[in-house]
């Protein structure tokens, strides 16, 4: 099958197509022929070698990428859940299973319990945009854990994270201010939050909230108008003065799948958006990475496979 892998850490060129042998279900695995692959930040990371902090054992090469879609092609002995033909999206737990499988593939073995159902109106791209970024926002609003009418700030809502977290949040009753990129407010204002604020607003100017979810992160910054005994979530590890009264939380991501089917369904009904700004053939890989380090996408690159 085809892959595209790291070959040595370094810039978008050491992302190369290669060969691997069809993937064969350990015991309780299925196997997923991948339509489409997302590419996401943390892949920028794990390419560049900056990763190799919270992932020391790395080794080149490694097929990178957490979020597919695609279809169950073979279900190994004891996996239960899905029979092949099924339609799935689903989110590889790529730090956590130390690298050792990607979805930068034309195919992956994985774990049932990373996988949800795809509704039949979801397409192969769309829904490889949604597990790992959706569950990011949901999972960070759970740990906020605000009641409703409470007031959250998100950071980088025209991004994928920022994006699902302004929407999450705006439907589970809390009033919302979202950080807009410049140029982009109109879609930020689409995802219904009460306030869209522009990029340069001064953070430290605004009323307290009750808690922000820094999606960039910004970092520190983004912590100064919660209020005292407030939450901040961070996307990434930053430092935050210990003189705040924060609850501070930087949570890693984890496979939810009854999260993830609730969250599938919200999209391919239209009351999540999501968007894509390209799609590239999976053997484009380094060109995918080229563009999303260069910002200013509004939108994610999708790798897909045919
Ligand atoms: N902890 C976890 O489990 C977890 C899970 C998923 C993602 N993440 C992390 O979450 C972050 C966001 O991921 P994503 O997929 O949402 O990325 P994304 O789609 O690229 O969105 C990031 C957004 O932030 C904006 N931005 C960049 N710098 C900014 C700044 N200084 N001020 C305000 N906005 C800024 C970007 O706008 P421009 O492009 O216009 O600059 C973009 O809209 C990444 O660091 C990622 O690694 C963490």
């Amino acid at each position: 099958m085809r892959v595209c892998e790291v070959t040595e850490f370094g810039g978008p060129e050491v992302l190369r197509p290669s060969e691997h042998p069809w993937p064969v279900p350990a015991a309780g695995e299925v196997v997923v022929s991948i339509a489409a692959a997302n590419v996401n930040p943390s892949d920028l990371a794990a390419r560049s070698g900056a990763h190799r902090r919270r992932m020391p054992d790395l080794l080149t090469p490694f097929v990178l990428g957490w979020d597919l879609a695609g279809a169950v092609s073979e279900v190994g002995a004891g996996a239960s859940g899905y029979a092949v033909g099924d339609r799935v999206l689903g989110m590889i737990p790529w730090i956590q299973t130390g690298g050792r499988v990607g979805a930068y593939a034309e195919a992956a073995a994985v774990m049932p319990a990373w996988l949800a159902p795809r509704p039949e109106n979801l397409d192969d791209v769309t829904a490889a945009t949604v597990s790992l970024n959706a569950l990011t926002a949901r999972q960070a609003l759970d740990l906020i854990a605000a009641p409703a009418g409470a007031t959250v700030l998100v950071t980088g809502a025209s991004g994928a994270v920022g994006g699902y977290a302004t929407q999450l949040a705006v439907q589970d009753g809390l009033r919302v201010l979202a950080i807009a990129s410049e140029g982009d407010e109109e879609w930020v204002a689409g995802l219904g939050p009460d306030e869209v604020l522009p990029r340069s607003t001064d953070l430290a100017g605004l009323d307290p909230v009750d808690a922000v979810i820094d999606a960039v992160p910004i970092g520190a910054a983004a912590a100064a108008p919660v209020r005292d005994a407030g939450v901040a979530v961070f996307t990434r590890r930053v430092e935050v003065g210990a003189e705040r009264a924060l609850r501070v939380q930087t949570p890693l991501v984890h496979c939810d799948p009854t999260a993830l089917a609730e969250l599938a369904r919200r999209v391919a009904s239209g009351s999540l958006r999501t968007r894509v700004a390209r799609t590239l053939d999976l053997g484009d890989a380094a060109e995918a990475h080229r563009l999303a380090e260069r910002g200013g996408l509004r939108g994610k690159i999708v790798l897909t496979t045919h």
